[in-house]
C-alpha cells in the first residue's frame, strides 16, 4: 500500500501521512450493483474530503452513464490507454459535472474498447501485473482508487486484483448469487497464491445489495449471511436497500445523493465509507 503525504481540507486538518486504498469492486455476476456501489462510495468519500479516482474496467460503460459522462470510443480517453504498451503516465481522467463539494472525484472511462484490452492482454508479458506496474510507475495521487470490474473472472480481473489493496463484493440476496460467491472466493485465493501477491489484498467485506425486505427469501438469506461469512472471517456490511430511485438517478447520470438527497438509501454506504476512511488514515489494518 503506498503512502501519500497529503494535505487535505477535511480528510485531515493538518498535513499528515495518508495511505492510498485501491479498492477492487467485483462479483462474478452482472447486475448485482458493482457500479452503483463504486459511484456511491466514490461520491461519499469525495464528499468527506478525499480525492477519489473511479477506474472503469468494464466494457459495458455503465460507469460513464451513471456519472453523466459522454460515451467515448477513443482508446486514449479510456482505461484502454492505461493498458497499452505506449502508456506514459497520462491518465485520461475526467470530472463529472456534479463533482463533490469537498474532495475531487474523477473517472477514467471504460466502455467497448475494454473488450480489446481483454483480448490483447493474453499476449502481454507480465499480463496480470500490467495495471499494478502502471500504478507503481505512474502513481495516481488520489486517496481512494476504485476499480469497477467486469463480471468475467479472467485475466483483466486478475490484473485488477494484483493492483488492489482491498476487495469489496456486492452480493444479491438470492441462493444463486450466494452460491456464486464461492466461485469468486476460490478465484481470489488462487490468484493471490499463483501471482504470489504479497501482501495479498484483504477482503474488506461483502455487501448485500438491492435488498427488498418484503421478500421472505431475501429476509432469510440476509439473516444467515453475516454468520456464514463470519465463519470464514469475512465481514458482512449492512445491506444496500432496493430502491427504484437508484435506477432513476443513474438515468440522470448522478448519484442518489444528488437526485434525492433526503432518501434513506443515501446512508446505506456509510459503514463502508467509515472503514475506508479509517484505512486511508491508517487507523485500521487490512480487511
Ligand atoms: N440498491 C438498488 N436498488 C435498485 N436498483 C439498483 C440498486 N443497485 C443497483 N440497481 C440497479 O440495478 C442495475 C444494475 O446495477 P449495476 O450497478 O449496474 O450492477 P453491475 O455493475 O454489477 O452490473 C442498474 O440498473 C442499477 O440502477
Ligand atoms: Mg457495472
Amino acid at each position: 500500500m503506498s503512502t501519500l503525504l497529503v494535505s487535505s481540507d477535511s480528510a485531515s486538518q493538518s498535513p499528515t501521512m495518508l495511505r492510498q486504498v485501491v479498492l477492487w469492486i467485483g462479483a462474478n455476476a452482472g447486475g448485482v450493483g458493482k457500479t452503483t456501489l463504486a459511484v456511491h462510495i466514490g461520491y461519499e468519500m469525495a464528499n468527506r474530503g478525499f480525492d477519489v479516482a473511479l477506474l472503469d474496467l468494464d466494457s459495458n460503460g455503465s460507469m460513464s452513464l451513471f456519472c453523466g459522462l459522454p460515451k467515448t470510443a477513443k482508446v486514449q480517453n479510456t482505461m484502454a490507454a492505461v493498458f497499452s504498451e505506449s502508456f506514459a503516465g497520462n491518465w485520461p481522467l475526467v470530472t463529472p459535472n456534479w463533482n463533490a463539494p469537498k474532495g475531487k472525484l474523477q473517472v477514467c472511462p471504460g466502455g467497448g474498447v475494454m473488450s480489446k484490452v481483454t483480448d490483447n492482454l493474453s499476449s502481454r508479458r507480465r499480463r496480470e501485473y500490467v495495471l499494478a506496474d502502471q500504478m507503481q510507475t505512474y502513481p495516481l495521487p488520489h486517496h481512494l482508487v476504485i476499480l469497477d470490474c467486469p463480471a468475467t473472472l479472467g485475466t483483466l480481473n486478475d490484473a485488477a486484483l494484483a493492483a488492489s489493496t482491498h476487495l469489496l463484493v456486492p452480493v444479491q440476496l438470492t441462493y444463486k448469487s450466494i452460491k456464486g460467491s464461492d466461485g469468486l472466493l476460490e478465484w481470489y485465493r488462487s490468484v493471490c497464491r499463483d501471482l504470489q501477491l504479497n501482501p495479498a489484498p484483504g477482503i474488506l467485506g461483502f455487501v448485500p445489495s438491492q435488498y427488498d425486505g418484503s421478500e421472505a427469501a431475501q429476509r432469510k438469506i440476509l439473516s444467515q449471511l453475516p454468520g456464514k461469512l463470519a465463519k470464514i472471517k469475512i465481514h458482512c456490511y449492512p445491506q444496500v436497500r432496493y430502491s427504484s430511485e437508484f435506477n432513476n438517478a443513474s438515468g440522470k447520470g448522478v448519484p442518489l445523493h444528488l437526485y434525492r438527497g433526503n432518501h434513506e438509501a443515501c446512508h446505506d454506504f456509510s459503514n463502508i465509507c467509515d472503514d475506508l476512511t479509517a484505512l486511508i488514515q491508517g487507523d485500521k489494518q487490512n480487511g
